[in-house]
């Protein structure tokens, strides 16, 4: 790897943003459209994005590491599936009918995941876990569905439990975990019907499918926390839960909202050898176009249309299916999914070598296309390994960053998404230059009693 120059912290103009929030506060809750962007007065207005960059409305630019929470997989703008979209949409965008595109949608789902027999589109990851809760629960009679603490599988109330707490004391008793409802609003009765369990911990699972098994309709997995840096199964996890799931009956449903499309082609299924009976796919299917899908084993699916309520105005909408056609037959027929690979691969190589450099310990968790950076002297195995980390340390970096050119997420919990247009220019070594230099920034402030504080003067 060649040396890295240190990026310098950059004058980065806010007043426009900061107009732009006081007048947004007027009429949105947080002055966005969800909790997870409403940062204060920090909060990013948004101008435009090419490849892998980002400009606010202040126009600073930035190399983009956040990529619309994953689903930027080519870049932001390709032209390849821009085109097409524009070539189709001037057809009209929605009709309640079903277009060709909608058809050819399913068609390379199917072919690339190789194991999902029927499926149909949504609109968001949200609807697609939503309705494959719904479709396990009908195939199977039974009610229960077991997660795991941490994961995020959108924003329906079957899916707000055990999310994303700090005190990870609120999520109960590492043997007796707690299902906790993520704020007001969730009835106890939705909320008694999810039951959470602790990732990478098979005993637990047995012992609770032992306990309830006859009342559970499925598992749904995230097949690695994406909501915690991308933490990876312990070898065999996946391949034991499959069994576990199979002895009692219980079905297995893949979110793979994030890793679909992007770990390998055919999602995180390939890429740990998994045939799950039910899948969850959005963000990477469609390049940051709001394009998504639940879908699985014939006879499960089966249960569609005549037993099962499943629609939606929106759903298989013109713009969404021609970005999923032409995004699937790029990540089909190019090698972009290995270009995403050995990029993230060669970002990490840069960030563990300068930590190593500087004997701090550390884990870069999570696949070459959607990695975390954990402080910490053990391995991570599950969501509440996260709070012995330094996410502190991890804070003040991001921070950094951002003030040297790249934006990953404030909170340490997300990982950094890694799309194709990362492969272009000096990309690689502007992040890792940032990286080191708001490292040193925040290790020095921690050495002057000051971090928490912004690290970026
Ligand atoms: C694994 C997973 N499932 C479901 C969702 C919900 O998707 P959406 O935000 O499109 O509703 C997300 C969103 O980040 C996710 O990461």
């Amino acid at each position: 790897m060649a040396a890295q120059s240190p990026a310098p912290v950059r004058d980065v103009a806010r007043a426009r943003q900061l107009e732009m929030y006081r007048r947004a506060l007027g009429h949105m809750p947080g002055g966005t459209d969800s909790n997870f962007r409403a940062w204060g007065d920090a909060t990013i207005y948004v101008d435009r994005g090419k490849g892998g960059r980002v400009w606010d409305m202040d126009g600073n630019e930035f190399v983009d590491l956040r990529m619309g929470y994953g689903p930027v997989i080519l870049g932001h703008g390709d032209d390849r599936v821009d085109d097409y979209v524009n070539e189709r949409m001037r057809r009209g965008v929605s009709f309640s009918l079903t277009s060709e595109d909608e058809v050819r949608t399913i068609e390379l789902l199917c072919e690339l995941t190789g194991w999902v027999d029927m499926a149909r589109m949504t609109v968001s990851g949200t609807e697609a876990t939503m309705h494959a809760m719904r479709v396990a629960r009908a195939y199977t009679g039974r009610t229960k569905i077991v997660k795991f603490e941490g994961q995020y599988h959108g924003v329906h109330d079957y899916a707000l439990i055990s999310v994303a707490p700090d005190d990870m004391s609120q999520l109960g008793d590492p043997d007796a975990p707690v299902r906790l409802a993520w704020g007001r609003g969730i009835p106890d009765a939705v909320a008694d019907t999810i039951i959470p369990a602790r990732y990478n911990n098979l005993e637990g699972l047995r012992r609770l499918f032992e306990r309830e098994g006859h009342d559970i309709a499925a598992i749904i997995v995230e097949p690695v926390l994406g909501n915690a840096q991308g933490i990876m199964p312990k070898p065999g996890f996946h391949q034991a839960m499959r069994e576990l799931t199979e002895e009692f009956g219980i079905l297995l449903i893949f979110d793979e909202v994030k890793t679909g499309f992007r770990f390998a082609r055919g999602g995180a299924a390939e890429y740990f050898g998994i045939t799950p009976d039910l899948g969850t796919f959005a963000k990477a299917m469609g390049n940051g176009y709001p394009a998504a899908a639940f879908g699985g084993r014939r006879d499960i699916m089966s249960v569609l249309p005549d037993k099962v309520s499943h629609g939606g105005t929106y759903a298989g909408n013109r713009v969404a299916a021609a970005a999923a056609v032409r995004t699937l037959e790029i990540i089909r027929d190019t090698d972009a999914l290995d270009t995403i690979r050995a990029t993230g691969e060669a970002i990490q190589a840069g960030i563990r070598e300068l930590l190593e450099r500087r004997g701090l310990a550390h884990v870069i968790t999570g696949h070459p296309s959607m990695f975390g950076i954990m402080f910490t002297e053990t391995d991570p195995s599950e969501y509440r390994d996260w709070a012995n980390t330094d996410h502190e340390l991890y804070d003040a970096i991001a921070v950094g960053m951002q003030a040297r050119g790249a934006m990953p997420e404030p909170d340490s919990r997300e990982p950094w998404f890694i799309c194709e247009a990362h492969a272009q220019g000096d990309t690689v070594d502007e992040v890792i230059g940032a990286f080191g230099s708001a490292l040193d920034a925040a290790l020095e402030a921690r050495a002057r009693g000051e971090l928490g504080q912004a690290t970026a003067h």
